[in-house]
């Protein structure tokens, strides 16, 4: 049986991941790793909680060694927009954040590491359509770089000291859970967010922003299927592209209106314009599909349906 600890338990991904790997493990065999935030209520009665930061070297190991952790998830990440805010923020919790993880699993010979990478590692010299697995990474923003210096630093624990070390490179991540913070990608949550509360939206990108994007449940299970994956038979490790869908911030808002007819949008571009195009408009996953058999499962109605549904709900009991 694994022991896990997933740091960054409170953000986006971290929340639902935890609470999964629970329901999947047990829950105490999953440590929530939470840095400063308070642990929501599901967290803290559902398994224990720890405080965590991936840059206090000593309070990791005392966590590492409380619960003989033997995994480790590490969600903790400063996204691209704060990332340009503040680069030197970025480049320490992206990468010292991720080099004492590495260490620390490497010492205490631990079965697996799980660090996400992000479609970030792409620049404006990338393939912009159906971007190859293998292709140029010149990234422009702290973020991009320091992802693509991860996924290197990741495949080089694999080779040089056998770890498994594994990762993917999330598109756009859409949830109605835990709100992302400081991304690029946000303003696909955001807009469903201000539907139900008040029928309109402000984008921060143009219309025609086209960005791969990927729903939680399918977000969950490219996670989880590639954890599992059978080690011996992956060629890539720590750089997986996983797709799931590709739309225009315009064909978002479409989608919203079919069931909102009475939704209206409008389009004020600011800084992270510059960040979404840099970004390529979808992705060639077919190495995650040949290597782990990724499949994903939501398309934008079927998301749009669902995010509506669980957004309104949380509306209706004055949660938002
Ligand atoms: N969602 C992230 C961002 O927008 C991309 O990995 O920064």
């Amino acid at each position: 049986m694994s022991k896990i600890l997933v740091i960054g338990s409170a953000g986006q991904i971290g929340s639902e991941l935890t609470l999964l790997l629970r329901e999947m493990y047990g829950g105490s065999n999953v440590v929530a790793g939470i840095r400063k935030t308070k642990p929501s209520d599901k967290l803290s009665e559902t398994g224990p909680c720890e405080v965590v930061d991936a840059l206090d070297t000593d309070g990791l190991a005392s966590v590492v060694n409380k619960y003989k952790i033997d995994t480790i998830i590490n969600m903790a990440a400063i996204l691209s927009a704060t990332g340009e805010k503040n680069p030197m923020l970025a480049w320490d919790v992206n990468m010292n954040g991720l080099i004492n993880v590495l260490e620390i699993a490497r010492e205490h010979r631990m079965k697996q590491v799980l660090v996400p990478s992000s479609i970030a590692v792409f620049g404006p010299s990338t393939p912009v359509d159906n971007t190859p697995q293998e292709t140029v990474l010149k990234p422009t923003t702290m973020y991009g770089v320091t992802k693509v210096a991860g996924e290197l630093l990741g495949d080089y624990y694999v080779k040089r000291y056998g770890l498994d070390v594994r990762g993917l490179r999330y598109p756009g991540i859409i949830s109605h859970e835990t709100l992302p913070g400081g991304g690029t990608t946000d303003y696909a949550v955001a807009i469903y967010y201000e539907a139900v509360k008040n029928n309109r939206y402000t984008c921060f990108v143009k219309e025609d922003t086209r960005l791969p994007m990927m729903y939680m449940p399918d977000c969950l299970k490219a996670t989880i299927d590639l954890m599992q994956a059978d080690f011996s038979k992956l060629r890539h490790h720590c750089d997986f592209n996983v797709g799931a869908m590709s739309f225009s911030a315009e064909e978002l808002a479409a989608s919203v209106k079919k069931q909102m007819p009475g939704f209206e949008i409008s389009y004020e571009p600011d800084s992270r314009q510059d960040i979404a195009d840099s970004w390529p408009n979808s992705v060639d996953d077919s190495a995650a599909r040949e290597e782990w058999g990724w499949q994903p499962e939501y398309d934008l109605d079927a998301m749009t349906a669902d995010m509506l549904r669980a957004i309104k709900e949380k509306h209706d009991k004055g949660l938002i």
